[in-house]
């Protein structure tokens, strides 16, 4: 049985063989972070997903990633690192809901959260993800948006966005969902000189208690460049890890020791391993009218999100 630093080094060379690019979302294991080309947010994957010019690309992260991907990319080998890898939110709501949203506010424009599938972008006008949405809101041309389906990050984008009429709908994150005012409260307590960054998928009385919010890659960075010594960390407990291991000099506490993504924390390094060698994971196919039409919503995000 092969090490993971030989199972590491046989990944890498194969992908380099096999003309292949690995990305990875910061939720992923650090020995998966370590194959990797690019590890980062949802809207650094979908950037680097439309920029990589290898044959192949596997992403190790959940469906809607791959299938980003896949959207930009059509003409490459899009490979989702573990077939189970779902994300319960982009399961709430399907694009037969939304079209029957759009016909009760017909003067709205639809904005996705990124993370719902390519039958629903279909049917909206622009996609965000945690790190871009203010941004492109604002940049959009309309006053009314109807922003589905991740109602505590539409909020969280509303309060910063006034000068917009933004409509939401139930539904969110199960994970980042059961985090509590009361543990921000207890985590406080026991860490007072602690600085909270929290994502904004929390609920909106946790995130307003938050020293900063933002997505993945925010926070990392938010903690790497303070010069604060300890941090709460509200996201998916993989990052309070990631941030440990790079910055020994400081200390991480998970605000809810139940912040855990299932889903992401399904793909393995030797599934990777079986990716590169072309016998594991799911090749992504995509109707292609559907293709061409939520490109054009992931389109508008790259474009009003530089
Ligand atoms: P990011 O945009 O921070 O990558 O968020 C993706 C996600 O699924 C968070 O739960
Ligand atoms: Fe989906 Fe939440 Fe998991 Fe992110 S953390 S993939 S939003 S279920």
């Amino acid at each position: 049985m092969l090490t993971t630093r030989e199972l590491q080094d046989e990944i890498i060379r194969l992908k380099k063989e096999n003309d292949v690019c690995i990305l990875v979302h910061a939720y992923q294991s650090q020995d998966i972070w370590e194959v990797a080309d690019y590890v980062g947010d949802s809207y650094g994957l979908s950037v680097k997903a439309a920029e990589s010019d290898a044959s192949t690309v596997i992403m190790c992260g959940v469906r809607f990633m791959a299938e980003t991907v896949k959207i930009l990319s059509p003409d490459k080998k899009v490979i989702l690192s573990n077939p189970q890898a779902g994300c319960p939110m982009a399961d709430q709501m399907d694009a037969e809901l939304v079209s029957a949203l759009k016909e009760k506010a017909p003067d709205h424009k639809v904005v996705c959260y990124i993370n719902t599938s390519s039958e629903l972008k279909t049917v909206c006008d622009a996609c965000v993800t945690s790190s871009s949405a203010v941004k492109i809101i604002r940049n959009m041309d309309a006053e009314n948006i109807l922003f589905v389906p991740d109602c505590n990050l539409g909020e969280w984008v509303a309060n910063q966005v006034p000068e917009k009429n933004i409509k939401l709908v139930q539904g969110g994150c199960p994970v980042h969902f059961r985090i509590t005012t009361d543990q921000v409260k207890e985590a406080r307590a026991l860490h007072p000189d602690a600085l909270l960054a929290v994502h904004p998928e929390c609920k909106p009385a946790v995130t307003a208690m938050a020293d900063y919010a933002g997505s993945t890659t925010g926070i990392m960075d938010y903690c790497r460049n303070s010069d604060a010594k300890e941090f709460i960390i509200g996201t998916e407990n993989s990052i309070v890890q990631h941030l440990q291991f790079e910055c020994p000099d400081k200390k991480f506490y998970p605000l809810s020791k139940e912040c855990v993504c299932p889903n992401m924390r399904l793909t393995t390094l030797p599934q990777v391993y079986q990716c590169v060698m072309g016998t594991g994971g799911e090749v992504i196919e995509l109707d292609e009218d559907v293709r061409i039409k939520a490109k054009e919503c992931i389109d508008t995000m790259l474009t009003l999100g530089k």
